[in-house]
């Protein structure tokens, strides 16, 4: 296979496929059975992992951990999340707690208005879309009723239908724009289907009329937006100068709260910080979504669009100093669901949803914003304190001894001996390497 086109791969059946990417690397029998070693042991749940995607040799696994104690308008959660990066969890977790004492998050916002677009090119006089616009429209969401019906029972459904000329981007380009209500799943197969519905719809209108067969019409593409700007939600907390102690470090509390809202301004101000700061964000947003089965990457996308709508590339959340009171807050667009796609198929996300108490998309929606707050003030905190190397480091020194292949007496003497001293990848080995000689 090294260096040539495979044909036909996907026909070859999961332990050809393994045999043959074994055969590309060093030790083709080991790597084969290192693969093999991670697939589930039972042949069912084996079966329903490999299937949710395609050609797939092996299960890739992500560490499945617990943030505790996330309060959100009163209730507390337990909330699992999946990463793979060291000292995610443990920063979420310390900041949740510290919040859930001082009267944990609060939603002050949110909104569930999902967006797609049919993008179609007009040729002729635009006055006949402007003229006709309350006809086809009436037409076209008349074709959609089927489509939408049981959306519709669940509560959901279509909320608007737009025709928006878009010449500013291309000449006679048009597009319709669906806004729907997807209830508690994301919805993006639906949304899909009502938009080609929709296409489907415009041609057969226009057919009427001869523009399609005139060329006057051409359809280009219809699809969902990931630019969820009407679906997000605004979570905040606060706490008195006095209760920030904990997280202060060495710094006087009042240093401290003129710090962290320093830090997010620049994050407001400069991109450059905006990107990172954003970044700790969605370390603690994507792991919750993942674990629960959602589109972290859809989720991404919209975080990044919105934080530039303004036109500039900006921080998602921020923070206010009022009458010695801190308060931090977060507004992030977050499309999700907690029924559809692979929330109750992966095993673990039907069990991520229970451990949550089987939330709705609203409550999933909070739960996600709160671990994100808490991951970005976790973060702050740090760079404004000790610098966000000491705790990285320490909860990272595990991962570090292991790539050595410490055995278990040489990581706890390394432990012992690195907790006051400072951790860097050289110095571990260096230490190692001295304790074997
Ligand atoms: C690292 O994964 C995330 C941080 O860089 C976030 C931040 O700088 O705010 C620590």
């Amino acid at each position: 296979m090294k260096g040539k086109i495979i044909k036909g791969f996907s026909k070859l059946s999961g332990k050809e496929k393994r045999h043959g990417i074994a055969s590309l690397c060093k030790k083709p029998e080991a790597a084969e059975k290192e693969m093999e070693s991670y697939l589930a042991a039972d042949p069912a749940t084996r079966k329903k992992f490999l299937e949710l995607s395609e050609n797939t040799i092996s299960s890739f696994h992500v560490p499945y951990g617990i943030a505790p104690n996330v309060m959100i308008d009163g209730r507390i959660y337990h909330v699992p999340m999946a990463i793979e990066e060291s000292s995610v969890i443990a920063a979420a977790s310390h900041a949740a707690r510290f919040w859930a004492e001082r009267g944990g998050f609060r939603v002050k916002q949110i909104s569930t208005v999902k967006l797609g677009h049919v993008y179609f090119r007009w040729f002729t006089d635009p006055r006949f879309l402007s003229d006709h616009w309350d006809h086809i429209r009436f037409f076209l969401l008349d074709r959609l009723r089927k489509t939408t019906a049981s959306m519709v029972r669940r509560g959901g459904g279509v909320l608007e239908l737009r025709l928006i000329d878009s010449s500013e981007i291309m000449e006679n380009l048009y597009k319709l724009e669906l806004e729907l209500d997807t209830v508690n799943s994301m919805g993006a197969n639906f949304i899909n289907t009502c938009l080609e519905e929709l296409a489907e719809g415009m041609d057969a209108y226009l057919s009427m009329n001869n523009h399609v067969k005139e060329r006057r019409y051409q359809h280009i593409m219809s699809i969902l937006s990931n630019f969820t700007e009407k679906c997000t939600i605004t979570v905040e907390a606060s706490c008195s100068f006095n209760e920030l102690k904990p997280f202060a470090g060495k710094l006087p509390v009042e240093e401290f709260a003129e710090k962290i809202q320093l830090a997010y301004g620049i994050a407001k101000g400069d991109p450059y910080r905006a990107a990172t700061h954003n970044k700790g964000i969605m370390n603690g947003v994507d792991a919750v979504l993942l674990a629960t089965g959602n589109d972290y990457r859809a989720a991404e996308a919209a975080a990044h669009a919105y934080a530039s709508r303004e036109g500039v590339y900006q921080a998602l959340s921020s923070c206010r100093l009022k009458d010695r009171k801190l308060t931090i807050s977060l507004t992030i667009p977050l499309a999700i669901g907690t029924v559809g796609g692979i929330t109750n198929l992966h095993p673990l996300a039907r069990l991520s949803l229970e451990i949550l108490g089987n939330p709705n998309a609203r409550e999933l929606m909070a739960i996600v914003a709160a671990v994100g707050l808490s991951s970005n003030f976790a973060a702050l905190t740090s760079l404004v304190t000790t610098g966000i190397q000491k705790g990285h480091m320490r909860l990272h020194l595990s991962n570090i001894l292991n790539s050595l292949n410490a055995g278990t007496s040489g990581r706890r003497t390394a432990e012992e001996y690195f907790t006051e001293k400072k951790i860097s990848y050289d110095a571990v080995k260096h230490f190692v390497d001295a304790r074997s000689n």
